[in-house]
């Protein structure tokens, strides 16, 4: 195999050479590839479904069913694959919308630390998985931006109602639903007249990342408010023909009050300056460190079809604990 860089400051091309298979590649070598640069690349090797269900099996240990994830909504939900919970399409894989930059569910505790996807089918133009590192990231933000983050906590509120949490928390039973929100350090306050839930989360927006012990921002923030913008709007409105103007999840400050949008546009700023863009060939295949990591997506184009398949969880050897600071 070859290997190449992805970006100046993390990520790795791997690239096949001589008709290589993922067997015949070093898994101690992979990892140790991974624990470096933090997101790998694998392009060329000869893959399909089953053998990216093989291949992240030596690396994950548990993978996540998306319990909880809060893109269950509506016609932008992910649909497993097959008789896979853990092999998922997209969020909104039929929505043309970009996604901001995001960690995978850090609007609950213990957010999986990996992040795959698959380039089942790989669109000939736009729809380009986005990476940021967010290590460089907070290291390049306005230093009254780090600040702000270095000192303020921020809040996640969810709105969930009935039919809607079913599907979110995978079972019918609202105190299934409330032990496995407290167990995410979630907040639950359950209505038992329209059996809706409102959820609630405090975390710290920056964290510790398990290796090299630096700040990163990595979070939900920068895709829940523009989620929320497109609701208050009249986005949604206009372009998935729905007329609800409440968004499922929002984010605030600690407090509950808002995150000023100066600090917004300012970290969007920045992290475009360091922005990768995933232009995918057929059988691509990323290994995404959610713990340092961001990733989103750019508009993809009506017609052309895309299919990237995701899978999330945590190392098959978790030994240091993803701390938030
Ligand atoms: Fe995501």
């Amino acid at each position: 195999m070859k290997t190449e860089t992805l970006h100046p400051s993390f990520g790795i091309l791997v690239t096949a050479e001589n008709g290589e298979h993922f067997s015949d590649i070093s898994t101690e070598e992979i990892q140790a590839l991974f624990n470096e640069h933090r997101t790998i690349l694998f392009r060329g090797f000869k893959t399909d479904i089953s053998s990216f269900k093989e291949f992240t099996r030596l690396f994950t240990g548990e993978f996540s069913d998306y319990k909880g994830g809060g893109s269950r909504w509506k016609m932008i939900d992910r649909k497993s694959v097959g008789n896979d919970k853990t092999v998922m399409t997209t969020t909104g894989a039929n929505q043309s919308f970009e996604i901001p930059l995001h960690g995978e569910m850090y609007y609950m505790d213990t957010p999986p630390e990996h992040i795959w996807f698959y380039a089942d089918v790989a669109p000939t133009e736009g729809g380009q998985t986005t990476i940021c590192d967010g290590i460089t990231l907070f290291d390049q933000l306005e230093e009254d931006v780090k600040t702000f983050f270095l000192e303020n906590q921020i809040q996640y509120q969810r709105f969930l109602s009935d039919g809607v949490w079913q599907d979110t928390f995978l079972t019918e039973d609202a105190a299934e639903a409330i032990a496995f929100l407290a167990s995410k350090k979630n907040i639950a306050k359950y209505d038992s007249k329209d059996k809706s839930f409102k959820v609630t989360y405090n975390c710290k927006p920056l964290v510790k990342h398990p290796i090299t012990g630096k700040h990163a921002f990595i979070n939900n923030i920068l895709y829940i408010y523009m989620a929320e913008w497109a609701f208050t709007s009249g986005w949604i409105k206009g372009h998935l023909n729905d007329n609800t103007t409440q968004s499922p999840i929002i984010v605030r400050l600690g407090d509950g009050s808002k995150i000023p949008y100066s600090i917004i546009e300012s970290v969007m700023k920045t992290a475009a300056k360091i922005t990768y863009n995933i232009d995918w060939q057929q059988g691509d295949l990323a290994m995404i460190d959610n713990t340092s990591v961001l990733h989103g997506r750019r508009e993809t184009v009506d017609g052309v079809p895309r299919n990237i398949l995701v899978r999330m969880g945590d190392p098959i050897h978790k030994n240091t604990e993803t701390a938030s600071i």
